[in-house]
């Protein structure tokens, strides 16, 4: 009894002003919860690391698919269990699903605070109101906020690669996706913030970044924008230019680009810097026009072919990686051995795969019926897949004799005498430790791989 009278005594005290941050769905998310721990240190939270020990719970949240979503709410569930036994716990959602649902999340009794993507600056107001007693919600989205003179807190494991949000929102509106509906419009962050971001985590001994936005290539800072005037227009190639000049040592790699906004001129800049990895990421969604046409993607297979033939030709060790969405309102056997064989043209090296999930208040959800059978969703599925882990194998293979230097950021999953790391393909090569350390560049051989790492030997 004693103890648990003191426990309910001291711990207010312990916990007051304790954030524990959960992050779902992309790096974006990644990205924007480094944002609301910046927001929140400014208002006299502390970061902490186990859930026991929070005043306040955040779930940074994603929509893409009905299974992410359904996860949330399993967390959800338990986190009620936590407030049931710390009345001065508060639960907080964040991110797309805050955005989608809004006060529909704080029907069930466990979340206390819903804040969108656009409104982490509001955080501390809505924080100090909510121990004011009641529910607190803002799900304003912007047409400005780009959150260009927060500091992120960097949240990363490695203390080598870190993440910057160079643009947010999509205007794509591919018929199947959320994310236009949960982020808002495209808006790019002014270069002069980008390049100083990148110099500060350079400078605290980071070695990669990656520029981030749900489209990149469509980034675009006009010349005669007020707030920082430029001679002529910044689009992306000259961005990635001015942020691979930060030094020769910090890799580049950016994410994701969109088929149709992908030009030459991209190329070209990779093609210049040699610290710009040698990876793009291009998703293909489908092999079908039919389906192309349908998801609204503004690009034919040829047009995506073409595509891939120039960076083969500009820049011939570049890998490729895509997503692919299976069973896609009306497709055919046809459509999907037409993905099929796209993989096999492109032989991407990897692929994140995925099922036809749809999603309320999208163009497909309201004009085309779900008439896949979940049956052959999953077999085509698992087809693709199965392809896939042939494909990288190939790829993998493809590279056994030749030499990478490999960035490494930390051990290898299975022994403490071997390290890993990522060569500027972004393929992960494990190999001897010897006297190297997190953040050293080495030079590796290839000597053997499976289909999800490639094994080397250190070069002298
Ligand atoms: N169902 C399945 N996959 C989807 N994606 C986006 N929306 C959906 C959806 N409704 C996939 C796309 C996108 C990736 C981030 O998620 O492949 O590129
Ligand atoms: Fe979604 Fe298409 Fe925008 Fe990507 S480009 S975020 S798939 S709408």
């Amino acid at each position: 009894m004693t103890n648990k009278f003191h426990s309910v005594k001291s711990l207010p005290q312990l916990k007051l002003k304790q954030v524990y941050i959960e992050t779902y769905g992309c790096q974006m998310n990644v990205s924007d919860s480094e944002v609301v721990i910046s927001v929140l240190e400014s208002d006299g939270y502390s970061l902490c690391t186990k859930l026991s020990d929070a005043s306040l719970i955040l779930i940074n949240t994603c929509s893409i698919r009905e299974n992410a979503e359904q996860k949330i709410w399993s967390r959800l569930e338990y986190l009620r269990t936590l407030k049931r036994k710390d009345r001065d716990l508060y639960v907080g959602v964040l991110g797309c699903m805050a955005e989608r649902l809004k006060e529909r999340l704080l029907e069930n009794g466990v979340v206390d605070l819903v804040a969108g993507p656009d409104s982490y600056r509001d955080l501390p107001v809505l924080l100090a109101a909510l121990s004011g007693g009641g529910k607190q919600i803002n799900t304003l989205l912007s047409q400005e906020e780009t959150y260009a003179d927060i500091s992120p807190v960097r949240m990363d494991k490695n203390g080598v690669s870190a993440f910057i949000s160079i643009m947010r929102g999509c205007n794509n509106y591919c018929s199947y996706c959320v994310v236009p509906y949960v982020r808002g419009r495209e808006r790019s962050r002014s270069p002069q913030s980008i390049v100083k971001e990148a110099k500060e985590v350079f400078e605290m001994g980071y070695k990669e970044i990656t520029l981030l936005g749900q489209n990149v290539n469509s980034y675009l800072w006009k010349g005669d924008n007020k707030e920082e005037p430029y001679e002529s227009d910044i689009d992306f190639s000259k961005l990635l230019e001015m942020v691979a000049s930060v030094s020769p040592l910090l890799r580049v790699r950016f994410s994701t680009s969109h088929p149709k906004d992908m030009d030459d001129s991209v190329l070209h800049s990779m093609v210049k810097y040699r610290n710009i990895c040698r990876h793009i990421h291009l998703p293909v969604q489908s092999g079908s026009d039919n389906m192309l046409k349908k998801m609204n993607r503004k690009y034919t297979r040829e047009e995506y072919l073409s595509r891939i033939e120039k960076i083969r030709k500009l820049l011939p060790e570049c890998s490729i990686s895509t997503d692919i969405i299976a069973g896609f309102s009306g497709e055919t056997d046809e459509d999907h051995q037409n993905t099929l064989s796209i993989m096999e043209e492109v032989g991407y090296y990897m692929a994140f795969m995925f099922q036809y999930s749809v999603r309320p208040d999208t163009v497909a959800s309201t004009s085309f019926e779900d008439d896949v059978p979940a049956e052959i969703k999953n077999s085509r599925l698992n087809e693709i897949i199965t392809l896939q882990n042939r494909l990288s194998l190939q790829s993998n293979l493809a590279d056994i004799g030749k030499e990478f230097e490999v960035l490494i950021e930390g051990y290898s999953r299975r022994s403490k005498l071997e390290l890993s790391g990522r060569t500027s393909q972004n393929k992960m090569c494990v190999f001897p430790a010897r006297e190297y350390k997190v953040g050293d560049y080495v030079k590796v051989k290839i000597v053997s791989c499976t289909s999800a790492t490639l094994r080397g030997e250190l070069i002298e």
